[in-house]
């Protein structure tokens, strides 16, 4: 193989070589092991119907939206006997060992402001479990269910991918075998200035990011994870964001919804709490279901009101999805035909400035990061299905450090759920109008993760403790 140097000339990206003599043999090597896994190719392809067009790839995104219809919960007129069936289906797979759970978690969790890999916050109210630990004990939780242990596979990047495996060795996996939890990172995209040309974050280094959720598809092949699942005889994939404790890592239901209808991808819709809320919306476009990021949606669409007064546009996607393995095989194998697209960001990067050699941190915006979104593959999907789930069982994620999405609204939406399980067995709790109970107690998962878990186990305690500030019940 050529030095990447000349493959970087021949392609206008000289300047990423430029200062390559002044380095260190081991600076040298970092360089190069960087440009060589840089796809040109694709950079090039990218710079040219993104950048140069400055479309961000979203152009007409918005024209021709429906909203796309979802499996309402029965307590909102679905059918409970459909559900049922679909609970069936999904308990039976699981005893079939045909799932796996996948968290992806190489995200920079900038907005949190938070210098550790996300998955390491603390989020519970009384014990302070981290999220990873919330995750690990509702899967071990589920083998136990269903007598056979769920495999997980965690998606990092290389922001986080050393130091996440540190933390799980340091905990014992919380009680998974170490084999049942599998990592591998993602891949990254060079940023570009506005001329196309390749960002350097300093002499030895190229501007690298993570190259978004979507990327989670290609790196579950390109690692192996995805051969590793068909070996194991698992065709159903489970996937979440590591920045909500209260989904359902598991959830036999939507398992079931999945299988029945042969969906290759299936999603969870919640109802907006409000038009600004910032989640995704499920659209149709051309007959295809598609989400529409927040970002995306004209303010005018997002606001529109139906006959009932309710918001048109109301299916929220709070990023929680079933893949079929053949799906992501398909979409992460590298035929650029039926892969996810990339979308544009314009961000600061401090970089070095190729004229003077000296690092720059920039006011405005100087740089364009290519990311893909996972839920772009749903327009490949055959037959997906997206059915409803309740807010207060599913999502009350932390993304900011304080106000909305914050780690207090999630530690106080555990506790009302707490609360909830806790009078539907017949446990009397102070609680305010919004459901918060007066006193901060836990319910572990390897306890309970659903209320008729939780009522059922109860029950059956023969010494119930009491119910009082700082109670664990585990
Ligand atoms: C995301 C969704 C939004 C959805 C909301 C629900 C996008 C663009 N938007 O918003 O539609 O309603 O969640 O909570 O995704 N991640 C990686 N690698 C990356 C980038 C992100 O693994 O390169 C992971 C993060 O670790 C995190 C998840 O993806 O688990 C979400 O990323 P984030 O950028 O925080 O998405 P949101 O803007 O919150």
């Amino acid at each position: 193989m050529s030095h990447p140097n000349e493959v970087f000339i021949a392609n206008g990206q000289s300047h990423v070589f430029q200062f390559h003599d002044e380095l260190n043999a081991e600076g040298q090597a970092q360089l190069k092991d960087q440009a060589s896994a840089i796809d040109l190719a694709e950079i090039d392809r990218l710079v040219e119907t993104l950048v140069r067009s400055n479309n961000g790839g979203n152009d007409a995104i918005a024209e021709d939206l429906e909203p796309a219809p979802f499996i309402p919960l029965p307590k909102n007129g679905g059918d409970s006997g459909q559900w049922q069936r679909a609970r069936k289906a999904g308990e039976q797979a699981l005893r079939d060992g045909r799932v796996a759970a996948f968290v992806v978690a190489g995200g920079q969790g900038t907005r949190l402001g938070f210098d550790a890999p996300k998955g390491t916050f603390p989020v519970t109210p009384v014990e302070k479990k981290s999220l990873f630990q919330v995750f690990a004990e509702k899967i071990l939780a589920a083998g136990i269910e269903f007598g056979k242990p769920v495999p997980w596979f965690i998606m990092t990047s290389i922001i986080n991918h050393d130091n996440t495996i540190a933390y799980f060795e340091k905990h014992n996996f919380f009680g998974l075998a170490a084999d049942q939890v599998q990592f591998f990172s993602q891949g990254l995209m060079s940023a570009v200035d506005a001329n196309g040309k390749i960002l350097l974050a300093d002499k030895d280094s190229i501007a690298l990011s993570p190259d978004g959720h979507g990327g989670s598809l290609r790196a579950l092949v390109r690692s192996g994870a995805i051969d590793k699942m068909k070996a194991a005889g698992i065709d159903t994939i489970s996937y979440f964001q590591v920045d909500n404790p209260l989904v359902r890592c598991i959830d036999p239901e939507f398992i079931g919804f999945h299988l029945l209808a042969n969906s290759e991808l299936s999603s969870k819709a919640l109802p907006k709490r409000d038009a600004g809320e910032k989640v995704g919306v499920f659209c149709e476009k051309n007959g295809e279901s598609v989400v529409i990021e927040y970002s995306d949606m004209p303010e005018r669409l997002a606001s529109e009101r139906d006959a009932n007064g309710e918001l048109r546009f109301r299916g929220g996607s709070i990023a929680i999805h079933i893949f079929n393995r053949d799906l992501v095989e398909r979409l992460g194998s590298g035929n650029a035909e039926i892969a996810l697209p990339f979308h544009l960001a314009h961000k600061k990067v401090a970089h070095i400035d190729p004229a003077t050699g000296e690092k720059t941190e920039p006011a405005e915006p100087n740089a364009y990061k290519f990311e893909m979104f996972v839920f772009d593959a749903l327009p490949f999907a055959e037959n997906p299905v997206i059915i409803e789930t309740a807010r207060e069982d599913d999502f009350s994620p932390v993304k900011n450090a304080e106000g909305s999405d914050s780690p207090q609204t999630s530690a106080d939406d555990q506790l009302r759920q707490f609360a909830r399980w806790a009078k539907a067995a017949g446990i009397e709790i102070e609680a305010d109008d919004s459901g918060l109970p007066a006193v901060k107690f836990e319910v572990s998962p390897l306890f309970a993760d659903t209320q008729d878990r939780f009522v059922k186990k109860w029950n059956a305690l023969s010494e119930k403790p009491a119910i009082a500030d700082g109670t664990v019940i585990s």
